[in-house]
């Protein structure tokens, strides 16, 4: 028999709401590589965490052995920029393969500084995207045609979001498997959530039966403050367990990681900000929501 000193002593860890906290294993390397899950990072809200995330939770999946890809899905090309590229550099983007006839991922698709890590990139020319592809047949099924080439490739494939529920997230949120919603722990976070998820049943009843909410993940937690407590208290309140585990502090290492253009788990590797992605990156591969 073992006895471990914490069983001796029946602590039970638990996460920030006091819910038993799982051990989640590191994930079993992958004898090969796709079909991949596409999970779109989505919040009509801007500021929450939606490309913070799907950077670190890129990284985080990529450190362990899988093959990850990004789709920058935000005319303001923040993903492209915080892995390094520069957007208005770029000649060729996710626009070009959204409206172009013929036009192949393997020219978009760019590798970033972590392994097996790639980017498809964004710029503003994404925004008139959205107005042209209002004309065209089958408008909300564009993003899932053109990403089906990058699904026998890759274990994951993340979307990130702009934050509005028009018809570019409607093209993520058909393209998805799952949706991961960043939520600020901020007094306002809850306001449109429950709009945000009436758009991802309507998607899945009309579009894309196979959607799920992979999970609420609460971004910009402060421990120290009675109203983060309070706000992440209401969140498990109204979402019960689809509120994850993992829960990801507040810290300027974030945004000094995205000025490095870098993810944190590089940038910062010991940091309680990169453990906290990958006990992310750990949740989702235990849920089943990640190869
Ligand atoms: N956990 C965090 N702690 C502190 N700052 C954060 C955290 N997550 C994100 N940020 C910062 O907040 C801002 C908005 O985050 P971002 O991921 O761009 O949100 P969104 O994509 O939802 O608009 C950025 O400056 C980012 O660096
Ligand atoms: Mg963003």
């Amino acid at each position: 028999m073992t006895s471990q000193a914490s069983e001796d002593r029946d602590v039970t860890p638990t996460d920030p709401v006091g819910r038993p906290l799982p051990e989640f294993p590191e994930p079993a390397p992958l004898a090969s590589h796709g079909p991949a899950r596409i999970i779109a990072l989505c919040n009509q809200k801007g500021g929450v965490g939606k490309t913070t995330t799907t950077i670190n939770l890129a990284a985080a999946l990529a450190d362990y052995g899988r093959r990850v890809l990004i789709v920058d899905f935000d005319p303001q090309g923040a993903a492209s920029v915080g892995l390094g590229t520069s957007p208005h550099e770029l000649d060729r983007t996710i626009y070009n393969l959204l409206m172009e006839r013929g036009a192949r991922l393997e020219e978009m698709v760019r590798p970033t500084a972590v392994p097996g890590l790639d980017l498809l990139p964004a710029n503003i020319d994404l925004s008139a995207a959205e107005v042209q592809l209002v004309g065209e047949v089958a408008r909300e099924s564009v993003l899932s045609r053109v990403l089906r080439p990058a699904e026998e490739q890759y274990d994951v494939i993340l979307v990130d979001c702009q934050p509005s529920l028009g018809l570019l997230t409607v093209n993520a949120l058909t393209a998805a498997h799952g949706v991961l919603i960043p939520l600020e722990c901020e007094f306002f976070a809850l306001r449109g959530v429950a709009l945000l998820i009436e758009t991802v049943e309507k998607v899945r009843d009309r579009l894309n039966p196979r959607l799920q909410v992979d999970g609420i993940l609460a971004t910009m937690h402060d421990p120290r403050t009675l109203h983060s407590r309070e706000v992440l208290a209401r969140v498990h309140e109204a979402f019960g367990d689809q509120l994850l585990h993992t829960v990801i502090g507040r810290t300027v290492k974030f945004p000094d990681s995205s000025v490095a253009a870098e993810p944190i788990t590089t940038y910062a590797p010991t940091h309680p900000g990169a453990a906290a992605y990958r006990q992310l990156a750990r949740e989702l591969v235990a849920r089943g929501d990640a190869a």
